[in-house]
């Protein structure tokens, strides 16, 4: 279980902005008192500065604000990836509906309405520390997953850069094939951590030159559900599990760890075994240079021939890379994958 009830008192940084001095001073005292630590700005502008250098964990913003409002400061935040997970209550006149309608849709967490309630003011306070707590705890949960699976990747020079490229190009791929948002931040995160399950390989096998003993290869053929393990009590992975255990099926059923066979694959890890294939064969690797994208392409059409790979989804990646519109092309050798 990732989260234990939490009976610490809720704390934070809270970021005020109000181009009025005496409104500002109210709220900093309100806040105060109770224990959160306060930065108070008078404008937009340098509220969007403190957000850049102050850990903050939620944001007061005025309406009516000269310069930017608080809905344009509202829209900066939540435009930003390092910001918009910070929540955001907006100040607003009493009973404006339309400034409430402004404030959603500039992506608003709550709202106050002026004169500001001690009580309410607390209580929303409080509550949206709480989520911010959580969501904190579940990006480190994250955090330490993407680094465990980069410190994988890293120890074979010869993967360099893999799963960020895989999780670009597999992203692209899956747009390309129309795949819902949810499938596309799957497939964005399980480029970085479908190999995770490695951990439980030992480097000397990992990393051996030369063929491997029947042992080992029933060693590495775990890693896809040792990763999906690994990641299993993260709910917001629920999308990438099947991908990392569902990595190396094959469309005939030839693969593992299932033997799954055609559309009983999921499609999200159809379209990252191609990008992945693809960028093994147009790498370096220790026993061979990198394939020409002629020949990779070829390569990998007479895979699909064996049965191995989804020919529509195939057929759609190659299409995507001699269109040019993915710089699929452009990059250096200097990665692989393992087959
Ligand atoms: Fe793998």
């Amino acid at each position: 279980m990732l989260y234990k009830p939490n009976h610490q008192p809720i704390t934070g940084t809270i970021l005020i902005a109000d181009d009025q001095a005496p409104n500002r001073e109210l709220l900093e005292e309100l806040l105060t008192t109770q224990g959160f630590k306060v930065v108070a700005v008078p404008d937009g502008a340098a509220a969007l500065r403190e957000l850049n250098t102050v850990p903050t964990d939620l944001v007061l913003l005025d309406v009516m604000m000269p310069h930017l409002t608080g809905f344009e400061v509202c829209e900066k935040i939540k435009a930003n990836p390092d910001t918009y997970l910070i929540p955001v209550i907006l100040i607003t006149a009493l009973s404006d509906r339309q400034d409430r309608i402004e404030g959603i849709r500039a992506g608003a967490d709550d709202f106050l309405s002026r004169p500001v309630d001690r009580t309410e003011l607390l209580a929303r306070v409080r509550s949206l520390l709480k989520l911010k707590q959580r969501t904190d705890e579940l990006e480190r949960a994250e955090s330490v997953l993407f680094t465990l699976a980069r410190s994988i990747e890293g120890k074979d020079p010869y993967t360099h850069g893999h799963c960020e490229r895989l999780s670009e190009y597999s992203a692209r791929l899956g747009e390309h094939l129309g795949l819902s948002e949810d499938q596309l931040i799957a497939l964005r995160r399980a480029g970085v951590v479908h190999d995770v399950g490695k951990i439980a390989v030992p480097d000397a096998i990992l990393l051996k030159p030369g063929s491997l003993t029947a042992d080992e290869w029933k060693l590495i053929k775990e890693h896809p559900v040792v990763g999906e393990r690994i990641c299993a009590p993260l709910k917001s992975f629920r999308f990438v599990l099947p991908i990392i255990r569902h990595h190396h099926e094959k469309f005939d059923g030839s693969g593992y760890p299932d033997g799954l066979r055609g559309d009983a694959i999921p499609v999200t890890a159809r379209a990252l075994q191609i990008v992945d294939v693809y960028d093994a064969l147009t790498t370096d690797r220790p026993y061979k240079r990198a394939f020409s994208i002629t020949d990779a392409l070829q390569t990998m059409k007479q895979e699909v021939g064996k049965g191995w790979w989804d020919p529509h989804i195939f057929d759609q990646f190659e299409r995507l890379v001699r269109s040019g519109t993915a710089d699929f092309l452009s990059r250096s050798a200097a990665a692989g994958a393992e087959r």
